[in-house]
């Protein structure tokens, strides 16, 4: 990157866990592969009253727990650019002398004033922080850009998001707000678009006329861990749905963008947002399911179920699995449907999209048939990320029986290239100033607007069953009947942890 790029970032919540685990990790990555300027410097924000050095020791092990290529002999050089700023985030002179630090630092080490401000904190600090920053001028762009990365959630809900998104505004550029959505960074999300759009064999396909339903699975073998508090208020329809498996839906769907340009890109995920039908509160029942885990064994360990975890109410009925049935009313996907599944503590840790395609119009070879998985292609986002397309082929020997055949291609086949974190790749694209895979405004807005039936529903009508479903199993069976073909179910890549042993496909 051209030294122009020299920068300041400004990682408020400096101490906390995705400081420590993700955003330390990142920017020392980009380092070590010489992707920014030599010339820049991380100043850490947070009430805790750390000194510099402390600061840098801490990071240091931050680093060489979490960190990659740990011993190329750098991080003693990367540390040093890490500087620390004790700060009380309602203090208006706190931001006076934060501003002072930051004028101080460019001049020693004589960086123009470019700034990514990354907003690592609690949420219910997203609109306080941006508004202090900007009172001291430090959203004004006459000596280099300033950038703000928020994490999500953005908002609680429609009303509290239109609020911040309002708030925001008032002081910030929209083109100075990344809103970070990390599964935008995986390198496979974005290989949905590059698969679909550089291929002419699954485009003509990716339709309403030869796809009979979109499937996206995102499980999580872990459980809430020490994330109760957190989790309490959100469930995994905020957490995961509103945001993360909806951008993943956008990309699946979207339209071939004009250009590569950031614009083209957010505005056809956006269109296919504006295309979402919406629920309707007396359909909740029937097209949303929300399950919980429940205690069980899994490999011998006896696992705690959701209620039992710390910082969850004994009563606690907020959704650790949802999985909802829709439809994007357009021109290319209408009346085929999508159904989307994500839960914590299902037998693996696995992100999927999986593309069903309709059988042939005759079929001739039915009754020998052994083929219920044919006709898919299973686009893998995580872990092993790769490629299945599943077929039928015809079974060596007299007669015609045919059986599912896979052809699968493994990222990890291309080992001469390294995966970069999702957070490198954003924090990266933040410094570029390249918006492509930051959610927009209005994006965030329109994916509140459609889960927000179901989370009121789910909150005011106790009589929508909330099942509980045993750690280490695929969440409730009732999810199955979400599926409209009696026949068809949701993908099993991997068996339940209850069964004898995993396996897991791809
Ligand atoms: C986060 C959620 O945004 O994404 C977590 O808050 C979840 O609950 C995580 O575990 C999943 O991310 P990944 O990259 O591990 O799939």
């Amino acid at each position: 990157m051209d030294k122009k790029f020299s920068f300041t970032t400004v990682i408020f919540g400096a101490s906390g866990d995705l400081a420590k685990r993700k955003l330390i990790p990142a920017l020392y990555s980009l380092y070590v592969n010489q992707q920014v300027p030599d010339n820049f410097i991380i100043l850490g924000v947070s009430r805790t009253a750390y000194s510099d050095i402390q600061y840098r020791e801490k990071m240091k092990e931050a680093l060489i727990e979490f960190g990659e290529n740990t011993n190329s002999g750098k991080i003693d050089a990367f540390v040093e650019k890490l500087f620390y700023q004790p700060l009380n985030y309602d203090n208006r002179q706190d931001y006076f002398d934060l501003k002072e630090r930051l004028e101080n630092l460019q001049k020693e080490k004589k960086i123009p004033g470019n700034i990514v401000f990354y907003l690592s904190t609690p949420p219910k600090l997203y609109g306080e922080i941006p508004v202090h920053l900007a009172k001291v001028g430090l959203n004004n762009e006459d000596d280099g850009w300033k950038r703000l990365i928020i994490e999500k959630p953005f908002g609680y809900d429609l009303e509290s998001a239109t609020k911040l998104k309002d708030t925001l505004l008032k002081y910030w550029n929209e083109n100075q707000l990344y809103r970070i959505d990390h599964y935008l960074g995986k390198e496979t999300v974005q290989n949905l678009l590059v698969t679909r759009f550089s291929n002419g064999i699954f485009e003509p396909l990716w339709n309403s006329k030869y796809i009979h339903h979109v499937e996206v699975t995102s499980s999580e073998s872990l459980g809430v861990e020490e994330r109760g508090g957190y989790y309490e208020s959100s469930g995994a329809l905020r957490d995961m749905v509103q945001n993360h498996l909806l951008q993943v839906v956008a990309f699946t769907a979207m339209e071939p963008p004009a250009t590569l340009e950031p614009q083209a890109i957010r505005n056809e995920i956006l269109k296919v947002f504006q295309s979402l039908r919406p629920i309707k509160p007396e359909e909740v029942k029937k097209v949303a399911m929300r399950g919980q885990y429940i205690a069980s064994t899994i490999k011998n360990q006896k696992v705690a179920g959701y209620r039992e975890e710390p910082g969850v109410d004994l009563n606690s009925t907020t959704e650790t699995y949802a999985a909802l049935k829709f439809y994007i009313d357009n021109w290319r996907w209408g009346g085929i449907p999508f159904y989307i599944r994500t839960g914590k503590r299902l037998p693996t840790r696995v992100t999927e999209v999986v593309i069903h395609f309709k059988a042939t119009p005759h079929f001739l070879f039915s009754k020998q048939a052994n083929c219920s998985s044919c006709n898919q292609l299973v686009l893998r986002i995580q872990p092993d990320e790769g490629i299945l397309l599943k077929f039928g082929m015809k079974v060596p020997g007299t007669g015609f029986e045919v059986q599912n055949v896979n052809m699968d291609f493994h990222y990890s086949d291309l080992a001469h290239q390294r995966i970069p974190a999702a957070y490198e790749r954003l924090i990266y694209d933040s410094i570029k100033g390249d918006s492509t895979l930051f959610a927009r405004t209005e994006e965030v807005i329109e994916a509140w607007k459609f889960v927000m039936p179901v989370l009121d529903a789910w909150k005011n009508n106790p009589e929508i069953p909330l099942f509980g479903y045993p750690a280490g199993t695929w969440g409730p069976k009732e999810a199955d009947d979400l599926i409209e073909e009696k026949e068809m179910t949701w993908r099993y890549p991997c068996k339940n942890l209850a069964d004898d042993g995993i396996y897991c496909e791809l």
